[in-house]
C-alpha cells in the first residue's frame, strides 16, 4: 500500500488537526529543560551512565532486546507497574510529588507511560451491562458538536442486533484561557450523558498517542468484559450493524482490524507532518498497522499493548504507534472480511453505499444528521 502524507492525513480528526498552540511556553521550557540537563550531566560522571539511559537509542531494536529503553527517563514520575495503577483522581490527591526533574521526550516521542489519572469517569458503565462493543471516541474536550452528532446518530444506539453497544468519549485537558470555564461545561455534559472519559494530559493533536494509550488503560481497567473495542475518530460515519455481524465471525483474541496499512513509508522530509527522524526509526518502513481513523480490538489487547508499550518508546503517531506495538507482541493486524469495510477517502453519501460498509470519513462539511435520517427510512437501500 502507497503511504502518502494525505492518506495518512485524512485520517486524522478535524478537531485536531490543529497545532498545540504553545510555542512562546514551549520555548522558555526547553530552555529550561537544557538547562537542568546541563546541570545534570555537570553533576554527572558520564562514564557512569548507563546505555539505558540513552533517549536516541533505535526504536527497531527494542523488540525481542534483553536492554529495553528505561522509561522511567522519560517520565516525571515512576511510570506505571500494572495497567491497574491508572486510578481516579480522587484516591491519588494524597500522591506523591513527583521525585526525577522533567525531561522533555522531544517532539517524536510522547509521555508514556506515565501515571495519568481521570478526572471524569465512568467506572461502572461496563460492569452494569457487559457490552459486546465498547466505541470509544477521541475527541477535543471543546468539540461538543461532534460529540452531539455522534450521540444523535449512530452513536446513539445501546441496542444493535440484540448486541449491548456502549459509546464513549475520550478526553484530555485543555490549558490555558477559558479551560476552567470548559471544564465546569464538561462536568455538566458528563452529568447528562455519563458517557464522557477524561484524563489529566494535555490535549493536542502531538498527544494522540497519550490518549490511544490512555484509552487503552481504560479499557483494560474499565471494561475489559466487552469482547470487542472500537476506536474510531470523531469525524466518521460507523455503520454498527455491518460492524456487529463482522464481529460475530471475527476471532475473539489477538484480532485487529481496519484499514490495513503495508509498508507504510517513513516520511524524512523534515518539513512533513510526520516527519521521523533515523535515529528514532531507523527502518524505512512501518511494519503493518491499521490506519486510526477506525480499528477495532478483541478484548485481550488493550491489556497487551499497554504491557507492550513499556518496551517500545512512545511515537508520536498514534496509529503506527500501535502497529510497533503489535509488532513487539509479535500479532499482525488482520484485513477484514471485506475489502469495502473500511474507507479513507470519504465515500459520497447513498443509501445503498452506506449500507455495505462499515466505517468511512465524510466530507468536511456534509450535514451527518441528514444522512443519518436519511439512512434510518425504512425501504430498500439499494
Ligand atoms: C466481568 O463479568 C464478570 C462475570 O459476569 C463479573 O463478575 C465481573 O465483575 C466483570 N468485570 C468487570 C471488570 O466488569
Ligand atoms: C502532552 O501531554 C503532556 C502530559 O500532560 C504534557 O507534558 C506535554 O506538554 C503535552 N505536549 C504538548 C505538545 O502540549
Amino acid at each position: 500500500m502507497e503511504e502518502s502524507e494525505g492518506l495518512l492525513d485524512a485520517g486524522r480528526p478535524a478537531d485536531s488537526r490543529r497545532k498545540c498552540g504553545c510555542s512562546r511556553r514551549l520555548c522558555f521550557c526547553f530552555i529550561l529543560v537544557f538547562a537542568a540537563i546541563f546541570l545534570f550531566f555537570y553533576n554527572t560522571n558520564l562514564t557512569e551512565m548507563t546505555t539505558d539511559w540513552n533517549p536516541f537509542k533505535s526504536l527497531g531494536q527494542s523488540k525481542n532486546s534483553p536492554n529495553t529503553t528505561d522509561f522511567s527517563s522519560f517520565t516525571s514520575s515512576p511510570g506505571p507497574e500494572s495497567s491497574s495503577s491508572v486510578t481516579d483522581q480522587a484516591t491519588q490527591n494524597n500522591s506523591v510529588p513527583p521525585l526525577v526533574p522533567y525531561v522533555s521526550p522531544g517532539p517524536y516521542l510522547v509521555e508514556y507511560p506515565h501515571q495519568y489519572h481521570f478526572n471524569i469517569n465512568e467506572p461502572q458503565k461496563c460492569s452494569e451491562q457487559q457490552p459486546f462493543l465498547v466505541l470509544m471516541v477521541p475527541v477535543a474536550p471543546d468539540n461538543r458538536a461532534h460529540r452531539d452528532i455522534i450521540r444523535n446518530t449512530w452513536g446513539g444506539d445501546s441496542s444493535v442486533l440484540g448486541k449491548v453497544v456502549k459509546l464513549f468519549f475520550l478526553l484530555g485537558q485543555k490549558t490555558g484561557e477559558g479551560a476552567e470555564q470548559l471544564q465546569e461545561q464538561l462536568l455538566q455534559e458528563s452529568t447528562e450523558h455519563r458517557d464522557l472519559i477524561q484524563s489529566d494530559f494535555v490535549d493536542c493533536y502531538k498527544n494522540l498517542t497519550i490518549k490511544t494509550m490512555v484509552m487503552l488503560e481504560w479499557l483494560d481497567s474499565y471494561c475489559s468484559n466487552a469482547s470487542y473495542a472500537m476506536k474510531i475518530d470523531s469525524d466518521m460515519f460507523l455503520n454498527v450493524p455491518n460492524l456487529i455481524n463482522m464481529l460475530l465471525s471475527a476471532p475473539k483474541t489477538n484480532y485487529m482490524t481496519g484499514l490495513v496499512a503495508r509498508g507504510g513509508a517513513v516520511l524524512r522530509d523534515t518539513n512533513s507532518k510526520w516527519y521521523v527522524p533515523e535515529d528514532l526509526y531507523p527502518d524505512s518502513q512501518y511494519p503493518r498497522y491499521a490506519l486510526g481513523l477506525g480499528y477495532v480490538l478483541s478484548s485481550d489487547l488493550p491489556k497487551k499493548l499497554v504491557e507492550a508499550a513499556k518496551h517500545v518508546r512512545a511515537l508520536y503517531i498514534e496509529d503506527v504507534y500501535l502497529g510497533l506495538c503489535m509488532q513487539h507482541l509479535g500479532i499482525p493486524p488482520t484485513d477484514p472480511p471485506d475489502w469495502g469495510y473500511f474507507h479513507v477517502f470519504p465515500v459520497s453519501y447513498s443509501r445503498c453505499a452506506f449500507s455495505k460498509l462499515v466505517a468511512t470519513t465524510t466530507h468536511e462539511g456534509a450535514d451527518r444528521t441528514w444522512m443519518w435520517t436519511d439512512f434510518k427510512k425504512p425501504g430498500l437501500y439499494c
